[in-house]
């Protein structure tokens, strides 16, 4: 089983200021030690405020690198592009971003592979991996569809991979590439930040039914050795 610590905020506003804190102590810490600190940071909507705090830091952003935690196999600076999003924000302070998606047209395999080439060179584990949840139990991109068992008990070594969710997901209708669950869960630190009733009660539900969840958070999160903090508010 694994150790989940329920963090719970008044407001979006005030999850961001205690994540934001935290990732500021992950990256200086990680700097301290070993004098680079890299991290994965989740897409889509609900970390935006988290990040408009983060870039407000003091730190030495030029010893970060970042890569998103999944991205959706469209062009650098298309609306639904996780990795445009956040190299607007970090780029400018000086962070290195890592892109999962290249600026080739590629099939969404060919993709994945050519992202896990990119990360092999990175110093790893993740000093930091943050995740968001999505309403039907998704986290990164690690879907129900062809590559769901690949994604989460594929070669130990692979650190990021092609997916093609089954059904595509609605608000971003295309396929993906995603760091595989091993990446995810052998990262130095693992938190969720998640808003709403609803994601909460799909996590809940998730992590209670464990290994046999049929939702993707589900499988990440059962059986993972470091304690894993949920960040969440209303
Ligand atoms: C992640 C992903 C992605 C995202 C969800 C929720 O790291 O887990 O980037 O799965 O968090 O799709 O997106 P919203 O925050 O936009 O609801």
């Amino acid at each position: 089983t694994t150790e989940i610590e329920w963090w719970e905020y008044d407001g979006a506003g005030e999850m961001a200021d205690a994540v934001a804190g935290d990732i500021q102590f992950i990256i200086e810490s990680a700097i301290d030690a070993r004098g680079a600190a890299v991290i994965a940071l989740a897409g889509g909507k609900t970390p935006l405020p988290i990040y408009e705090k983060l870039v407000q830091a003091k730190l030495d952003w030029k010893r970060v690198t970042i890569i998103p935690g999944d991205d959706r196999l469209v062009p650098l600076g298309d609306p639904l592009s996780n990795v445009t999003a956040i190299g607007k924000m970090f780029l400018p302070k000086g962070a290195r971003v890592i892109p999962l998606i290249s600026d080739k047209a590629e099939d969404y395999k060919a993709a994945g592979r050519a992202a896990d080439a990119r990360l092999q060179d990175l110093h790893w584990p993740l000093d930091l991996c943050l995740l968001g949840v999505g309403g039907d139990g998704h986290a990164a991109s690690i879907f129900p569809g062809p590559d769901f068992e690949e994604a989460l008990n594929g070669p130990r070594e692979r650190r990021a991979l092609g997916v093609m969710p089954d059904p595509l997901p609605p608000e971003a209708p295309v396929a993906r590439v995603t760091l595989s669950r091993t990446a995810i869960v052998s990262a130095r630190a693992l938190m969720i930040a998640l808003t709403g009733d609803a994601k909460r009660g799909v996590l809940e539900d998730a992590i209670r039914q464990g290994a046999s969840s049929n939702y993707p958070v589900g499988r990440i999160l059962a059986d993972v050795e470091l304690p894993v903090d949920i960040h969440w508010s209303a």
